[in-house]
């Protein structure tokens, strides 16, 4: 594993991430001595495929890993699943310099980081992402958070994580649906925030015998994140721009009962065109964008009517008594917006428009 780059969020201490081959050997090495005794926490999945090089070895170098795991799947990103590792940290004598290692995927990271959280008032944990989607997203950005049953994500905290290893050669276990998912995120953040990433995916889409892209394009993709953590890591102004696809996405996510990756793909297509209608994206760049993620075997019409979508579309978190979008201003840059905070208001009638 090599260090691709250093997260400086706007609040909270630098970290590296780390990318590449060889997890175990990268994560025992870069053990912090002032972190006593390592919790691992990792759904079956990950457990059964990746948990036991990692534990043997932290083990070879004199670490004794508790290990936790929980069940796969987003329904098991609960409030009862988090109490249940925390009492078993607790009868496990964890103190507060106790580590967590969240391996897996985003859903594990953003479980094991809530527990990272609030354990002792917060402790440290390492993120070792396994899945496309959580390398080029979960895995920065100190968001974790828990389901309800009234809401994805509603209970959570801001805590970043000490230590980020983008375990590429995990990427092998994946099928081509999980990694399409992941490559709808690489996108979105060429288009907002890097334009040479954006022509290079190109590139690779064009000549690829595979989904899986190369390690450079995926730590490029998390650069982009990165710098924008580094400017604003709560939501106040140009994080928003990660968002944009999600406002039609996440509603379509909800509606159709797809993937988020591929209903973020749709989004993209969606909320570029109102972009397009009003000026501030212009139709090469959204043509190409259409091309690149049919390319990738991304969905560039929506899963479900705007009619299905709408109460979906009021209930979005960024709205203020409208609906908002992130927008483009152009392959490689997000709209501010009128205020400067990369939203912008939206006219449902616009939307329905842009669905078509
Ligand atoms: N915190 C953030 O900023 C942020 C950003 C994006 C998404 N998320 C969250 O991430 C979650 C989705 O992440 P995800 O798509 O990684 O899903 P996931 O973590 O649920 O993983 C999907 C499935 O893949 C399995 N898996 C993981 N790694 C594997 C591998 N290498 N090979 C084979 N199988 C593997 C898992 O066990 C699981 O069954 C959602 O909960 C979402 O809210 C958080």
């Amino acid at each position: 594993m090599r260090e691709v780059l250093v997260v400086r969020p706007a609040s909270g201490p630098p970290y590296r991430v780390l990318c590449g081959e060889g997890a175990p050997e990268a994560l025992a090495s870069a053990w912090d001595a002032a972190w006593s005794r390592p919790v691992m926490i990792a759904d079956s999945t990950t457990d059964r495929l990746f948990g036991g090089a990692l534990a043997s070895a932290l083990e070879a170098r004199g670490h004794d890993p508790l290990r936790l795991g929980v069940p796969p799947g987003e329904g098991h990103k609960t409030r009862e699943v988090k109490a249940a590792l925390e009492d078993a940290m607790l009868a496990a004598g964890i103190d507060r310099r106790g580590c967590i290692i969240a391996l897996g995927g985003g859903m594990v990271l953003d479980l094991a980081g809530f527990v990272a959280a609030t354990y002792m008032r917060g402790i440290a944990h390492v993120n070792v992402a396994t899945t496309l989607l959580s390398q080029v997203d979960a895995a920065v950005g100190g968001k974790t958070a828990v389901n309800t049953p009234l809401g994805k994500n509603m209970v959570g905290a801001f805590h970043h994580p000490r230590l980020v290893l983008l375990d590429t050669a995990a990427l092998a276990q994946l099928d081509d649906a999980a990694l399409a998912s992941g490559l709808s995120e690489m996108v979105k953040h060429g288009v907002i925030g890097d334009r040479a990433l954006f022509d290079d995916l190109e590139a690779w889409a064009t000549s690829a015998q595979t989904r899986r892209p190369p390690d450079d394009l995926i730590a490029r993709a998390v650069s982009v994140k990165a710098e924008v953590i580094a400017e604003d890591d709560r939501d106040r102004g140009r994080r928003n721009s990660l968002n944009f696809g999600h406002t039609a996405g996440h509603a379509i996510e909800h509606a159709a009962g797809i993937d988020h990756g591929h209903a973020v793909a749709s989004g993209m297509i969606i909320e570029g065109r109102a972009a397009l209608r009003n000026g501030s994206f212009p139709k090469e760049a959204h043509e190409r964008l259409t091309a690149l993620l049919t390319r990738l075997g991304l969905p560039v019409t929506p899963a479900c009517s705007f009619e299905t979508a709408r109460p979906f579309l009021l209930r979005d978190k960024k709205n203020a008594g409208d609906v908002r979008c992130a927008l483009p201003a152009r392959l490689g840059a997000a709209d501010p917006g009128p205020e400067g905070r990369f939203t912008a208001p939206v006219a449902l009638a616009e939307l329905e428009r842009a669905w078509a």
